[in-house]
Protein backbone atom coordinates (compact mmCIF):
# COMPACT_ATOMS: atom_id res chain seq x y z
CA UNK A 1 0.00 0.00 0.00
CA UNK A 2 1.38 3.39 -1.05
CA UNK A 3 0.16 7.00 -0.18
CA UNK A 4 1.17 9.59 -2.18
CA UNK A 5 -0.32 13.38 -1.46
CA UNK A 6 -2.56 14.85 -4.30
CA UNK A 7 -0.05 17.44 -5.96
CA UNK A 8 -1.52 20.79 -5.73
CA UNK A 9 -4.43 20.03 -3.73
CA UNK A 10 -4.80 21.31 -0.20
CA UNK A 11 -6.00 17.66 1.48
CA UNK A 12 -6.35 14.60 -0.32
CA UNK A 13 -3.84 11.44 -1.18
CA UNK A 14 -4.11 8.54 -3.79
CA UNK A 15 -3.32 4.73 -2.32
CA UNK A 16 -2.55 2.40 -4.17
CA UNK A 17 -3.04 -1.24 -4.25
CA UNK A 18 -4.98 -1.49 -0.64
CA UNK A 19 -7.00 -4.56 -0.43
CA UNK A 20 -10.48 -3.40 -0.48
CA UNK A 21 -12.26 -6.24 1.21
CA UNK A 22 -13.64 -7.42 4.57
CA UNK A 23 -9.96 -8.85 5.01
CA UNK A 24 -8.43 -5.81 5.76
CA UNK A 25 -5.59 -6.41 7.94
CA UNK A 26 -5.33 -4.54 11.70
CA UNK A 27 -2.70 -2.65 10.48
CA UNK A 28 -3.27 -2.12 7.34
CA UNK A 29 -6.55 -0.42 8.72
CA UNK A 30 -4.91 1.63 11.13
CA UNK A 31 -2.55 2.49 8.16
CA UNK A 32 -5.73 3.98 6.50
CA UNK A 33 -6.75 5.80 9.63
CA UNK A 34 -3.64 7.35 10.14
CA UNK A 35 -3.83 8.38 6.55
CA UNK A 36 -7.39 9.80 6.46
CA UNK A 37 -6.87 11.52 9.56
CA UNK A 38 -3.81 13.58 7.74
CA UNK A 39 -5.45 13.88 4.24
CA UNK A 40 -9.17 14.27 4.97
CA UNK A 41 -9.94 12.03 1.55
CA UNK A 42 -8.24 9.19 0.43
CA UNK A 43 -8.58 8.10 -3.32
CA UNK A 44 -8.01 4.17 -3.54
CA UNK A 45 -6.90 3.00 -6.66
CA UNK A 46 -4.67 0.08 -8.21
CA UNK A 47 -6.95 -2.30 -6.31
CA UNK A 48 -9.44 -5.06 -6.80
CA UNK A 49 -12.64 -3.76 -7.40
CA UNK A 50 -14.42 -5.25 -4.27
CA UNK A 51 -17.92 -7.01 -5.04
CA UNK A 52 -21.21 -6.00 -3.05
CA UNK A 53 -20.28 -7.85 0.45
CA UNK A 54 -16.42 -7.03 0.18
CA UNK A 55 -17.62 -3.16 0.14
CA UNK A 56 -19.82 -3.45 2.71
CA UNK A 57 -17.22 -5.42 4.31
CA UNK A 58 -14.33 -2.89 4.15
CA UNK A 59 -16.65 -0.27 5.35
CA UNK A 60 -17.57 -2.16 8.41
CA UNK A 61 -14.46 -2.22 9.82
CA UNK A 62 -14.59 1.50 10.31
CA UNK A 63 -17.94 1.30 12.49
CA UNK A 64 -21.35 0.46 12.14
CA UNK A 65 -23.14 0.49 8.23
CA UNK A 66 -26.86 2.03 8.89
CA UNK A 67 -29.40 0.83 6.31
CA UNK A 68 -30.68 3.33 4.01
CA UNK A 69 -34.40 3.11 4.63
CA UNK A 70 -34.81 3.05 0.76
CA UNK A 71 -37.24 0.89 -1.02
CA UNK A 72 -35.88 2.31 -4.33
CA UNK A 73 -32.28 3.75 -4.88
CA UNK A 74 -30.55 1.13 -2.74
CA UNK A 75 -28.82 -2.36 -3.50
CA UNK A 76 -31.68 -4.73 -3.62
CA UNK A 77 -29.47 -7.50 -1.64
CA UNK A 78 -27.91 -5.03 0.78
CA UNK A 79 -29.87 -1.91 1.66
CA UNK A 80 -27.39 -0.56 3.35
CA UNK A 81 -25.36 -0.13 -0.28
CA UNK A 82 -26.76 3.33 -1.56
CA UNK A 83 -27.05 3.37 -5.48
CA UNK A 84 -25.94 6.93 -6.53
CA UNK A 85 -26.59 7.29 -10.25
CA UNK A 86 -28.87 9.72 -12.81
CA UNK A 87 -29.52 5.86 -15.14
CA UNK A 88 -32.82 5.47 -16.00
CA UNK A 89 -33.88 1.99 -16.79
CA UNK A 90 -37.32 1.22 -18.47
CA UNK A 91 -37.86 5.25 -17.59
CA UNK A 92 -37.37 4.21 -13.64
CA UNK A 93 -34.45 5.70 -11.94
CA UNK A 94 -32.19 2.97 -10.34
CA UNK A 95 -30.45 4.84 -7.49
CA UNK A 96 -30.85 8.41 -6.14
CA UNK A 97 -29.09 11.55 -7.37
CA UNK A 98 -29.70 13.34 -10.57
CA UNK A 99 -27.22 15.23 -13.31
CA UNK A 100 -27.68 18.58 -11.03
CA UNK A 101 -25.58 20.67 -9.11
CA UNK A 102 -25.73 18.87 -5.19
CA UNK A 103 -25.20 21.41 -2.33
CA UNK A 104 -22.91 21.14 0.39
CA UNK A 105 -23.06 18.58 3.19
CA UNK A 106 -21.94 15.76 4.87
CA UNK A 107 -23.91 12.77 5.09
CA UNK A 108 -26.10 12.21 8.07
CA UNK A 109 -25.85 15.58 9.76
CA UNK A 110 -29.65 15.42 10.41
CA UNK A 111 -29.23 12.14 12.58
CA UNK A 112 -28.79 12.06 16.07
CA UNK A 113 -25.71 9.40 15.19
CA UNK A 114 -23.99 11.00 12.68
CA UNK A 115 -21.66 9.87 9.86
CA UNK A 116 -17.87 9.02 10.94
CA UNK A 117 -16.62 8.29 7.02
CA UNK A 118 -17.77 7.63 3.56
CA UNK A 119 -17.38 5.38 0.86
CA UNK A 120 -18.17 6.18 -2.54
CA UNK A 121 -17.18 4.14 -5.56
CA UNK A 122 -17.34 4.55 -9.06
CA UNK A 123 -19.57 1.53 -10.87
CA UNK A 124 -20.23 3.52 -14.16
CA UNK A 125 -19.06 6.87 -15.36
CA UNK A 126 -19.07 8.92 -18.36
CA UNK A 127 -15.29 9.22 -20.61
CA UNK A 128 -15.51 13.23 -18.69
CA UNK A 129 -15.68 11.38 -15.41
CA UNK A 130 -19.11 12.66 -14.77
CA UNK A 131 -20.01 15.36 -11.86
CA UNK A 132 -16.53 15.95 -9.46
CA UNK A 133 -17.02 15.33 -5.71
CA UNK A 134 -15.59 18.61 -3.88
CA UNK A 135 -14.27 18.09 -0.16
CA UNK A 136 -13.62 21.08 1.68
CA UNK A 137 -11.39 20.81 4.94
CA UNK A 138 -13.69 22.18 8.03
CA UNK A 139 -11.13 21.84 10.25
CA UNK A 140 -8.89 24.07 8.38
CA UNK A 141 -11.60 26.33 8.34
CA UNK A 142 -12.19 26.15 12.15
CA UNK A 143 -8.31 26.77 12.54
CA UNK A 144 -8.58 30.05 10.57
CA UNK A 145 -11.20 31.54 12.67
CA UNK A 146 -10.57 34.54 14.76
CA UNK A 147 -10.26 33.16 19.05
CA UNK A 148 -13.85 35.09 20.08
CA UNK A 149 -15.96 33.46 17.16
CA UNK A 150 -14.32 30.28 17.89
CA UNK A 151 -15.08 30.56 21.56
CA UNK A 152 -18.79 31.63 20.79
CA UNK A 153 -19.11 28.64 18.25
CA UNK A 154 -18.42 26.46 21.04
CA UNK A 155 -21.78 27.71 22.92
CA UNK A 156 -24.03 27.28 19.59
CA UNK A 157 -26.06 24.05 18.92
CA UNK A 158 -27.58 23.75 15.52
CA UNK A 159 -30.82 22.31 14.31
CA UNK A 160 -29.98 20.10 11.61
CA UNK A 161 -32.83 18.52 9.12
CA UNK A 162 -33.07 16.12 5.99
CA UNK A 163 -35.99 18.39 5.21
CA UNK A 164 -35.99 22.27 4.09
CA UNK A 165 -38.83 24.61 4.91
CA UNK A 166 -39.10 24.39 8.59
CA UNK A 167 -36.28 27.31 9.35
CA UNK A 168 -38.34 29.80 10.82
CA UNK A 169 -41.45 28.06 12.11
CA UNK A 170 -41.42 27.12 16.12
CA UNK A 171 -44.12 24.46 16.06
CA UNK A 172 -42.73 22.26 13.08
CA UNK A 173 -39.45 22.57 14.25
CA UNK A 174 -38.96 19.57 16.17
CA UNK A 175 -41.03 17.23 14.23
CA UNK A 176 -39.43 13.99 13.59
CA UNK A 177 -36.60 15.45 15.97
CA UNK A 178 -34.34 13.01 18.07
CA UNK A 179 -31.48 14.16 20.22
CA UNK A 180 -28.72 12.36 21.71
CA UNK A 181 -29.76 12.19 25.79
CA UNK A 182 -34.08 11.96 24.66
CA UNK A 183 -33.68 8.48 24.72
CA UNK A 184 -31.60 5.30 25.53
CA UNK A 185 -31.02 3.98 22.85
CA UNK A 186 -31.01 5.79 19.76
CA UNK A 187 -30.62 3.01 16.61
CA UNK A 188 -28.95 3.87 13.67
CA UNK A 189 -31.10 5.43 11.25
CA UNK A 190 -33.27 7.47 13.71
CA UNK A 191 -34.61 10.75 13.34
CA UNK A 192 -34.61 12.93 10.29
CA UNK A 193 -34.39 16.52 12.30
CA UNK A 194 -31.90 16.60 15.62
CA UNK A 195 -29.64 19.21 17.20
CA UNK A 196 -25.93 19.10 16.93
CA UNK A 197 -23.04 21.22 19.22
CA UNK A 198 -21.73 24.02 16.27
CA UNK A 199 -18.47 22.62 17.17
CA UNK A 200 -17.41 18.86 16.45
CA UNK A 201 -13.99 16.69 17.33
CA UNK A 202 -12.47 14.36 15.98
CA UNK A 203 -12.22 11.63 18.79
CA UNK A 204 -9.15 9.79 17.42
CA UNK A 205 -7.03 13.11 16.09
CA UNK A 206 -8.72 16.03 18.78
CA UNK A 207 -9.47 18.47 15.95
CA UNK A 208 -12.13 20.68 15.65
CA UNK A 209 -14.31 21.16 12.88
CA UNK A 210 -17.23 23.57 12.15
CA UNK A 211 -20.38 21.19 11.95
CA UNK A 212 -22.88 23.12 9.79
CA UNK A 213 -23.47 22.79 6.36
CA UNK A 214 -25.70 24.71 3.62
CA UNK A 215 -28.24 21.43 2.85
CA UNK A 216 -29.19 20.00 6.17
CA UNK A 217 -28.71 23.14 8.89
CA UNK A 218 -31.12 25.02 8.94
CA UNK A 219 -30.63 27.42 12.10
CA UNK A 220 -28.56 28.01 15.42
CA UNK A 221 -30.34 27.71 18.51
CA UNK A 222 -28.79 30.30 20.81
CA UNK A 223 -29.41 33.28 18.10
CA UNK A 224 -32.29 34.66 16.42
CA UNK A 225 -33.24 34.13 12.91
CA UNK A 226 -31.70 36.83 11.54
CA UNK A 227 -28.62 36.51 13.20
CA UNK A 228 -28.46 32.72 13.05
CA UNK A 229 -28.67 33.28 9.32
CA UNK A 230 -26.36 35.82 8.91
CA UNK A 231 -23.33 33.81 11.36
CA UNK A 232 -24.37 30.34 8.85
CA UNK A 233 -23.43 32.43 5.78
CA UNK A 234 -20.38 33.61 7.26
CA UNK A 235 -19.51 29.87 8.29
CA UNK A 236 -20.65 28.50 4.57
CA UNK A 237 -18.35 30.62 2.80
CA UNK A 238 -15.88 28.45 3.67
CA UNK A 239 -17.03 25.64 1.48
CA UNK A 240 -15.69 25.68 -2.34
CA UNK A 241 -12.60 28.09 -1.05
CA UNK A 242 -9.65 27.14 -3.15
CA UNK A 243 -7.33 27.00 -0.88
CA UNK A 244 -9.53 24.69 1.27
CA UNK A 245 -11.17 22.27 -1.38
CA UNK A 246 -10.39 19.05 -2.98
CA UNK A 247 -12.26 19.08 -6.54
CA UNK A 248 -11.82 15.20 -7.40
CA UNK A 249 -12.60 14.20 -11.20
CA UNK A 250 -13.98 10.31 -11.39
CA UNK A 251 -11.66 7.70 -13.22
CA UNK A 252 -12.76 3.73 -13.47
CA UNK A 253 -12.36 1.92 -10.29
CA UNK A 254 -11.79 4.82 -8.17
CA UNK A 255 -12.96 4.40 -4.44
CA UNK A 256 -12.88 7.14 -2.28
CA UNK A 257 -13.14 7.02 1.68
CA UNK A 258 -13.26 10.38 3.70
CA UNK A 259 -13.78 12.19 6.67
CA UNK A 260 -17.28 12.95 7.64
CA UNK A 261 -17.20 14.90 10.64
CA UNK A 262 -14.62 17.72 9.70
CA UNK A 263 -15.15 17.72 5.56
CA UNK A 264 -18.00 18.87 3.31
CA UNK A 265 -19.20 17.75 0.48
CA UNK A 266 -20.63 18.42 -3.35
CA UNK A 267 -20.98 17.47 -6.35
CA UNK A 268 -20.77 19.32 -9.91
CA UNK A 269 -23.63 19.33 -12.65
CA UNK A 270 -22.60 16.95 -15.74
CA UNK A 271 -24.58 16.53 -18.80
CA UNK A 272 -27.68 14.63 -18.00
CA UNK A 273 -27.27 12.86 -21.06
CA UNK A 274 -24.29 11.17 -19.27
CA UNK A 275 -24.56 7.71 -17.75
CA UNK A 276 -23.23 7.82 -13.99
CA UNK A 277 -23.36 5.28 -11.22
CA UNK A 278 -21.45 5.28 -7.82
CA UNK A 279 -21.88 2.67 -5.15
CA UNK A 280 -21.67 4.19 -1.67
CA UNK A 281 -21.49 3.30 2.18
CA UNK A 282 -21.67 5.59 5.13
CA UNK A 283 -19.59 4.35 8.74
CA UNK A 284 -21.68 6.42 11.65
CA UNK A 285 -20.05 6.19 14.85
CA UNK A 286 -19.84 3.40 16.91
CA UNK A 287 -20.54 5.65 19.99
CA UNK A 288 -22.84 8.44 19.48
CA UNK A 289 -21.83 10.91 21.87
CA UNK A 290 -17.70 10.61 20.69
CA UNK A 291 -17.63 13.29 18.39
CA UNK A 292 -19.66 15.65 21.14
CA UNK A 293 -17.66 14.53 24.32
CA UNK A 294 -15.11 17.60 24.22
CA UNK A 295 -17.61 20.33 23.65
CA UNK A 296 -19.93 18.87 26.81
CA UNK A 297 -16.73 18.91 28.79
CA UNK A 298 -15.76 22.15 27.86
CA UNK A 299 -19.73 23.70 28.21
CA UNK A 300 -19.33 22.48 32.13
CA UNK A 301 -16.43 23.77 32.45
FE1 LIG B 1 -23.45 13.02 0.46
Amino acid sequence: MEITPIPGAPLGAVVHGAELSGDLDDTSLARILDAVDQHLVLVFRGHRDPTDEQLLAFGRRFGHIPKTGLTTGANPVHNEILIISNILVDGKKIGIGDAAWMDWHTDYSFRPRVSQLGVLAAVELPPSGGGQTLFTDMYAAYDSLPGELRARLHTYRARHALRSGYEDTIEEEYQGEVTIGATAAIQPEDGTATVHPVIARNPRTGRHSVYVNPLNTKRILELDPAASKELLQRLWAFPGTPELTYRHTWEPGDIVLWDQLGTLHAKTAFDPDERRMLRKVVAIFDDPVEPWRAWQAEATT
